[in-house]
This record gives structure tokens, C-alpha cells and sequence, in this order.
């Protein structure tokens, strides 16, 4: 897989492919901006260089070519990207079109624009080569960046690489080293707590983790969904569901006390996902007396994923973690000794 270095990025036109999904408020405001703060090294870095730095991104979950803009435009981030850099950035409605070449093509060196998201276009999730075709058409190098956003085949982040030069970038390449050593060779017993909102992504790896698992705690939306559906488990000894519930939005405190217990023998662990509707302040405490037991523990704890973050720097203990990822998805899906798709783009050579 090339790295920055490996190119002659002066004065050429570099798509980096990042990911700024991050929490927004129903009022439009980032309510955590740690994935995009994650992406400033590369675009640092490029600037020195004297690249032209076309930044693109999804947003959200968007319906079949939805354009709600409200919900769904990167503008905020633009705004934010802008603030963190110092610098100006110029966003564009779209993300193809002759209309988007021709501002890149009035790029000065060193110069950022923010392509809006990537999901306006349904081509984008269908990983379609015409669409992949044209946003290469835009750059002469594409750097991936979203580690976060490795676990989807999407044609911004698999597709395009067959249409140009490319390689990964700063923060993708140290979440897939520091993860892929940690997993390597894990010190066990291993436990993998899982909650939060993207249950089908997770219900389809939970028999794989448990593989590398010794036991996998699950709460929340994830654990309602299981016993709804009744789903049964390969190795069910290792999956350890809450046994009570605080109105249905939180473990209890029973719960609390059985996780605990496995949380104290652990010697890695990997948090994805709330236990919680830690939205709501009264459904918080499950989530942070889990995250307390995990910092209490000897174990080498990661955590990782846009709403775990922003829980965790809620509760102010960001730096109590071994390690936090961007990604949620992603790094369960690495947990479970997958091989990402968008990393696995990254080591093919281009047709070009
Ligand atoms: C994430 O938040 O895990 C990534 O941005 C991927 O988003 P997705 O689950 O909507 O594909």
C-alpha cells in the first residue's frame, strides 16, 4: 500500500476521501468533531506539499438520491474544517459535474475545497465504476483517509481506485496498523462490548468476533433486536446479554454488575456503541459506569465509532482509553478478522 510519501504531490489535484460523519444536533451543529479533527495531519501535510487538497466525504444516511440538505450537507463541516485549519475553504454543492472541474481547475497550490456528500448520489453506495469514473476524472492522485469508512464498498472508497493512482493517508495508516497489531496477537481473555444504533452492521459479525473473543457483553438496541428475532449464536456461551433494563434505554444495574465482573478479567477490550440513549442524560449512567469498569481494568481498551466518541469526551475520558479509533463499524469488522474492502482497494494497482 503506498503512503504520502511515495508521491510527487506538489501542485497536483489530491481527492482525499475522509470521513466527517459526525453527530449533528437537530439545530445543524457538530456535536462531536473528533473524526474531523483525526483528518487534519493529511490535509496538513498536503498543504506543505503544496497540493491542491479535494476533500470528499458521505454524510448520514440519505434515501435513494434524498437531497435534505438540513440533515444531510457537509457545509457545517466545512465551517468547522475552516475554524480548526485557520484557513479558508471553499465548499461546492456537488460532488461531479463540469461545474465542479472547473472550480478545482482554478485551484492555487496549497488551496482546500469540500465537495458536498457523496450519498446525494445513489451511484455512491451501489459502488459504481461510471461514478467512480467521474470523481476520479477530478483528481490526479486519490488519498483514503476514512478508516472509518474502509468497511463499506462504496465507489469512493473501492471503485475509484481502479480509475487512479492511489494510497492511504496519515490517519488511515495508523488505525490499520496500531488495530491490525493489536489483533494480531491480542492478549486474552479479549471482550468485545457492543451497543449503539447500526445493529444490522453488527448482528452479522457477532459469530465471527466471538471467534477471537473470549466474550462478547451486549446491550441496548443490539440486545433488544437479538431476543426479538431470537437469534441464535454459533458459540453462545460467549455472548452474555443485559438481564435487565431501565424503561428499555439502559442496562441495569444488574446488568452492570454481570459485565463488570467480565470487564475486571479482561486483558484487551473493545467498546462499540453506547448501552444506552445516552442522548438522554437519565438513560446515561449503564454507559458510564461500563466505560468507568473498562478504565479501572488493566486491560488495553479501544474504543472507537462517531457516538461512542462523542459519549466519551461527553464523560471526559478520552484519554483514560489505550486507544480510540474513528471507526465503529470498521473496527469491528477488523475484530472480526475481516479484511475491509476499502483497505484491500488501497494494495491493487490502478488501470491507469
Ligand atoms: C460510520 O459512522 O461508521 C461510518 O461513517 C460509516 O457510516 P455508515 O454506517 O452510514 O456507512
Amino acid at each position: 500500500m503506498k503512503v504520502l510519501k511515495d508521491f510527487d504531490l506538489k501542485n497536483k489535484k489530491v481527492l482525499v476521501r475522509c470521513d466527517f460523519n459526525v453527530p449533528l444536533s437537530s439545530q445543524g451543529e457538530i456535536l462531536n468533531d473528533f473524526r474531523i479533527k483525526q483528518s487534519l495531519s493529511t490535509i496538513n501535510y498536503l498543504k506543505k506539499k503544496k497540493a491542491k487538497i479535494i476533500l470528499l466525504s458521505h454524510f448520514g444516511r440519505p434515501q435513494q438520491d434524498e437531497v435534505n440538505l438540513k440533515k444531510y450537507s457537509l457545509k457545517p463541516v466545512a465551517l468547522r474544517l475552516s475554524k480548526l485549519l485557520k484557513t479558508r475553504i471553499l465548499f461546492l454543492p456537488d460532488c461531479i459535474g463540469e461545474k465542479i472541474k472547473e472550480e478545482i481547475g482554478k485551484m492555487k497550490p496549497g488551496k482546500i475545497i469540500l465537495l458536498e456528500n457523496l450519498r446525494f448520489h445513489k451511484e455512491e453506495e451501489e459502488n459504481d465504476s461510471g461514478f467512480a469514473k467521474k470523481l476520479a476524472s477530478l483528481g490526479d492522485v486519490y488519498i483514503n483517509d476514512a478508516f472509518s469508512a474502509c468497511h463499506r464498498a462504496h465507489a469512493s472508497i473501492e471503485a475509484i481506485t481502479k480509475y487512479i493512482t492511489h494510497g492511504a493517508g496519515i490517519l488511515l495508516k495508523e488505525e490499520s496498523d496500531i488495530l491490525t497489531d493489536l489483533l494480531n496477537n491480542p492478549k486474552k481473555p479479549l471482550v468485545a462490548i457492543i451497543g449503539g444504533k447500526k445493529i444490522e452492521t453488527k448482528i452479522k459479525l457477532i459469530d465471527s468476533i466471538a471467534e477471537v473473543a473470549n466474550w462478547i457483553l451486549i446491550g441496548g438496541l443490539l440486545e433488544r433486536e437479538i431476543k426479538a428475532k431470537e437469534i441464535d449464536f454459533e458459540d453462545p456461551k460467549k455472548i452474555i446479554l443485559a438481564v435487565d433494563n431501565l424503561d428499555g434505554f439502559d442496562i441495569g444495574p444488574k446488568t452492570i454488575e454481570l459485565f463488570k465482573k467480565k470487564i475486571k478479567k479482561a486483558k484487551t477490550i473493545f467498546l462499540s456503541g453506547s448501552l444506552g440513549k445516552t442522548e438522554d442524560k437519565k438513560y446515561q449512567r449503564g454507559s458510564q459506569e461500563i466505560i468507568k469498569a473498562i478504565i479501572k481494568s488493566r486491560a488495553f481498551s479501544v474504543a472507537g465509532g462517531g457516538e461512542t466518541v462523542e459519549f466519551i469526551d461527553e464523560i471526559g475520558k478520552h484519554s483514560k482509553f489505550g486507544y480510540i479509533s474513528t471507526g465503529g463499524g470498521a473496527m469491528l469488522e477488523l475484530l472480526s478478522g475481516k479484511e475491509l474492502p476499502g483497505i484491500k482497494a488501497l494494495e491493487n494497482e490502478s488501470r491507469n
